[in-house]
């Protein structure tokens, strides 16, 4: 079993936030989602998360999720908090099991690097594992230093400790370790806080492994862009961008046309069949399923809870919230549908409006098969329009004054009117 250690116990300073950087959103989910995913997905346990900084609000984002939590309420270092990971956690596994620790600010590590370097840990039967990464500009990283002959690693030396010699080393230290829990307890007890920043380093206890002879790997990343890390806004808008890109890209693979991804934004764990297409400057937030063969966009805004059926198409200027759109039923111009279930074929007219909110509650309205909405249409909710019943231009239906099966109603408020048979 391999127990993983995430850092987040930094307030994130340069986020200049109220907020803990671990929280901020990316593509629509916390920036530590995307380093919890992966120790889910290899399979990790225990799971452990160090906080400090308003850990309450971290804790209550991902409760449920099977989190152990360490508490580091004073920051003094990368060494400390692992350490309090490890405790948090350590009864879990044995002293030959390994712990995988990582910076929680990683949102791009791929699962293949992660378990790349746990095999390398394992195929060397290594005390210790470092991740690493060859920078054109190291600027700020930990810098590797390797022995000459065997090339193994010597030393890490952070920046602030660093004489111009060693910041001239490309390679750096990712903030991605595996140790035997042995080795981990072992070494920690070693090291000290005498450095530029005055604080328990992660990297020493790696240290202090090579200087008592022990192996000590470490698997180098080949891409760059995988270990960029979100340090202040701007950070997380580029990054953000390159999440959105592999994510469209992902989507793309499974069958869904995305015309242009530069202006679609589609945000983490939204699901959409085969054949969808997405027309540009369409927003799609978490929380949306869309099946096959759909049409969103142009400019059209899904949000959290909405369920297109198959060959529903919403075009451009509608928004739509915690609906379910039938098969094959149209809303293409110019509405708000909130809180409403419709069934398949039903045509939903430019400017339609479901007043869902009245001001204290949302209330849900239903729209039946192959009903027509027409243009201007309100419909005050709570209310049910029939199937193949149809509003006029303009009908303000009102709250609770449902529209029967094949009535038709017109005007404001709406009343019903006696029509010919529309098919
Ligand atoms: C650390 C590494 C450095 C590496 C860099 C990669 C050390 C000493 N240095 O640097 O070699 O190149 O990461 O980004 O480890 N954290 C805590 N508690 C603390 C301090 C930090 O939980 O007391 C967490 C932070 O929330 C963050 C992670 O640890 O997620 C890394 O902290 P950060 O300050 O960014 O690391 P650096 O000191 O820059
Ligand atoms: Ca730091």
């Amino acid at each position: 079993m391999v127990m993983s250690v995430i850092l987040a116990a930094g307030k994130g300073t340069r986020m200049n936030s109220e907020l803990p950087k671990v929280l901020h959103p990316l593509l629509g989910a916390p920036l530590l989602e995307y380093s919890l995913e992966n120790v889910e997905a290899l399979g990790c346990s225990p799971r452990v998360v160090v906080v400090g900084y308003k850990k309450e609000l971290i804790e209550k984002a991902f409760e449920g999720r099977g989190v152990i939590w360490g508490h580091q309420d004073v920051q003094q270092g990368t060494g400390q908090a692992a350490h309090i990971g490890v405790e948090a956690g350590g009864a879990e596994i044995s002293d030959d099991e390994s712990v995988i620790v990582l910076n929680g600010d990683l949102p791009l590590l791929k699962r293949e690097t992660l378990r790349s370097l746990l095999e390398t840990h394992s195929k060397n039967n290594a005390e210790v594992s470092v991740l690493t990464c060859i920078k054109d500009v190291p600027y700020g990283y930990g810098r590797i230093v390797r022995k000459g002959g065997d090339g193994a690693i010597e030393s890490i030396i952070e920046e602030k400790d660093a004489s111009e010699d060693i910041k001239s080393i490309q390679e750096i230290n990712v903030g991605v370790y595996v140790f035997r829990h042995a080795a981990f307890k072992e070494f920690y007890q070693k090291i000290g806080c005498d450095n530029a920043q005055g604080e328990y380093y992660l990297t020493d206890v790696v240290v202090e492994a090579v200087k008592a002879g022990k192996t000590v790997s470490s698997f180098t990343c080949s891409e760059e862009w995988e270990i960029d890390q979100v340090n202040s806004r701007r950070e997380l808008a580029s990054v953000s961008e390159q999440v959105r890109a592999r994510w469209l890209g992902e989507l793309m693979d499974q069958g869904v046309t995305i015309d242009d991804p530069k202006t679609t934004y589609i945000e983490k764990g939204v699901q959409i069949g085969r054949d969808s297409r997405i027309f540009p400057f369409t927003y799609i937030s978490s929380g949306v399923v869309i099946e096959s063969g759909c049409q969103v966009g142009p400019f059209a805004h899904l949000r959290a809870g909405t369920v297109l059926k198959p060959g529903a198409e919403i075009g451009n200027f509608v928004e739509v919230k915690a609906s379910e759109i039938g098969e094959k039923t149209k809303a293409k111009h110019l509405s708000y549908l909130g809180n409403v279930k419709i069934g398949q074929a039903a045509n939903i007219g430019a400017g339609t409006i479901v007043a869902n909110y009245d001001g204290k509650n949302k209330h849900p309205t239903e729209i039946g098969d192959q009903a027509f909405i027409g243009s201007g249409s309100i419909l005050v909710a709570p209310v049910k329009v029939g199937k193949q019943a149809q509003t006029g231009a303009g009908a303000v239906v009102t709250r609770e004054k449902d529209v029967a099966d094949g009535e038709t109603v017109i005007g404001v408020p709406a009343k019903p009117i006696k029509v010919k048979n529309r098919s």
